[in-house]
């Protein structure tokens, strides 16, 4: 296999959105999915952020997070625990375009647990009221940038209290790492594929840097967190809520 280049995003397609997975071989690929999110520490930077959005909130308000390109809604399960044990009251939603992940969402979800699984794609989405955090994780890559940047605009002017983007860095040695990673643990060939794409089709610094600045956005914070995830999150210093 060639070396690729990491100097620029690469736009080869995942398999995960141009190949029709029949339901099991899907499932299969998410719970994959979900134990590299474990391995690869992907839950505390979003819970971190939440943590500094809700600094100071009385206990019994409500907390309403919107997660794009949820998978089968493990950070979203992740965050309902969270903001219970926090005393707050998670209204959670969850917006993804592939009609498997709400069948698997739904399925993988305690039936106390209640959170709205959106199907469609996120520029189709208008919330009936304004989240207050507009999260996603591993899923800025899998946009072209210009739709990167009409996402940061969007997310800014939707969310009231705050946004966060987790996604990856673009480094040789993530993609080395995951890819030698995923060979040992035998995940399935699509994860094996898409993970070791998604690297080289993130970003480093500067392009979020870039992207922010067409966004016309002045004060996210990038930075890097734990195991090659770049992360990028703004807190609007909205008001707590009553
Ligand atoms: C790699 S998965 C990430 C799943 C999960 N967030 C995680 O961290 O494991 C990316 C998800 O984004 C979804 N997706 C991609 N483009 C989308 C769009 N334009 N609107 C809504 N969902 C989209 C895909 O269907 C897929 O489920």
């Amino acid at each position: 296999m060639a070396w690729p280049d990491f100097s620029v995003r690469a736009d080869e397609p995942e398999w995960m959105d141009v190949r029709d997975y029949p339901l099991e071989d899907f499932a299969a690929v998410l719970d994959d999915l979900e134990t590299v999110n474990l391995v690869t520490l992907a839950a505390p930077p979003t819970l971190g952020f939440l943590g500094r959005l809700t600094q100071g909130w009385p206990a019994g308000s409500e907390l309403r997070v919107a997660d794009l390109g949820y998978g089968q809604g493990g950070m979203l399960r992740r965050i309902h625990r969270w903001a219970t044990e926090r005393g707050f009251r998670p209204r959670l939603t969850g917006v993804d375009m592939n009609p498997r992940c709400r069948t698997l969402a739904q399925a993988r979800t305690p039936g106390d647990m209640e959170i709205t699984w959106h199907e469609g794609d996120l520029f189709d989405w208008a919330p009936a009221e304004r989240p207050h955090a507009i999260i996603s994780a591993l899923f800025t890559h899998h946009l072209p940038t210009p739709d990167v940047i009409r996402l940061l605009r969007w997310q800014e002017a939707t969310a009231s209290h705050g946004w966060f983007v987790n996604d990856l860095h673009r480094h040789w040695f993530a993609w080395g790492g995951f890819s030698a990673l995923a060979f040992v643990a035998r995940w399935h060939p699509c994860v094996r594929h898409d993970g070791a794409l998604s690297v080289r089709r993130a970003f480093v610094p500067a392009d979020w840097h870039h992207m922010l600045a067409e966004a016309a956005i002045g004060d996210a914070a990038v930075r890097w967190h734990p195991l090659f995830r770049l992360c990028v999150g703004r807190l609007k210093g909205a008001a707590v809520p009553e």
